[in-house]
């Protein structure tokens, strides 16, 4: 399993641990059998995974909000950083923190896709298939990769990972709707990391590079992190040296693709008309 290697603190939390994930891949849908005359019976998990720095954390995160329940979103990027992925151990921490019910913080865990029910490997290797990226070689690169990484001629599947799941050098494959950055397309992205204007060449030898415990550097950005500290950081949480931290981020993000239309206005003098600017409409009182 790994561990985040680094010390993370954030604003109000002390120091970093290392965080192992013990509990078998039960779908956070997974519910016990029904009994005679019940429609569903909720497994009361054993949350001791999620310790005292955890908590902490969490009740930290719960601070930034005026409403606890907004706290929800980064409290599940938290879980995450301790499981690898949103269990029903990390529904049911959610819910106890926030005061809500199991399947209010099922239904967000499951709606969005940056929130994983089976637990992620060292790293997850987002390709891009959206249209853009798919025509310029995303199809092609996504199915490389599967090929590579499956196993006895089977194609590694979207959400699967090649190699025990946290351990150096496991891989999680999924392709990706739109990354924003169709600009650089056929972009891939590692623990939300970019990697700009991939072939299936140079995907196949970042992927391989990943699997030897080696992290290349992402084309602009932080740097490359394992998927759980990752996850710490959507949480909210960063080395305590974060002016280190900081200095180590090579900006800006902004490519000369990305300003070639700017620039090209710029050069020859067009501008865009004014917007118009109406009254917004009257709000009826209730
Ligand atoms: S289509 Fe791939 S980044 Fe937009």
């Amino acid at each position: 399993m790994s561990s985040t290697g680094s010390t993370y603190g954030g604003s109000s939390v002390g120091a970093g641990t290392t965080h192992q994930a013990s509990a078998p891949d039960t779908d956070v849908l997974g519910v016990s059998p029904v009994p005679a005359g019940h429609l569903v019976a909720e497994v009361v998990e054993d949350l001791s995974v999620f310790d005292g720095v955890t908590t902490e954390r969490a009740r930290a995160i719960i601070t930034r909000y005026p409403q606890s329940r907004s706290a929800l979103l980064p409290m599940l990027h938290l879980v995450q950083s301790v499981e690898g992925r949103v269990s029903q151990a990390g529904i049911q921490f959610c819910a106890r923190e926030l005061n809500l019910t199991a399947a209010e913080v099922s239904a967000v865990a499951t709606f969005y896709t940056m929130y994983k029910r089976k637990t992620c490997g060292e790293h997850l290797v987002s390709v891009c298939t959206n249209t853009l990226c798919a025509v310029l070689g995303g199809d092609e690169i996504y199915q490389r990769l599967g090929e590579h990484l499956g196993e006895g001629g089977k194609r590694l599947g979207h959400n699967e990972t090649a190699g025990e799941p946290g351990s150096t050098g496991s891989i999680t494959l999924e392709h990706a709707e739109c990354l924003a950055a169709c600009d650089l397309g056929p972009v891939i992205q590692v623990n939300y990391e970019f990697y700009d204007n991939q072939t299936p060449e140079t995907a196949l030898d970042l992927v391989q590079a990943l699997q030897r415990g080696e992290k290349p550097a992402p084309t602009r950005g932080a740097p490359l992190r394992d998927f759980r500290t990752a996850e710490l950081e959507l949480a909210g949480f960063w080395p305590d040296d974060e002016a280190g931290y900081r200095s180590t981020v090579d900006g800006p993000s902004a490519a000369v693709e990305t300003l070639r239309g700017a620039k090209l206005a710029e050069d020859r003098g067009w501008t865009a008309p004014a917007m118009p600017n109406p009254p917004l409409p009257e709000v009826e009182k209730k």
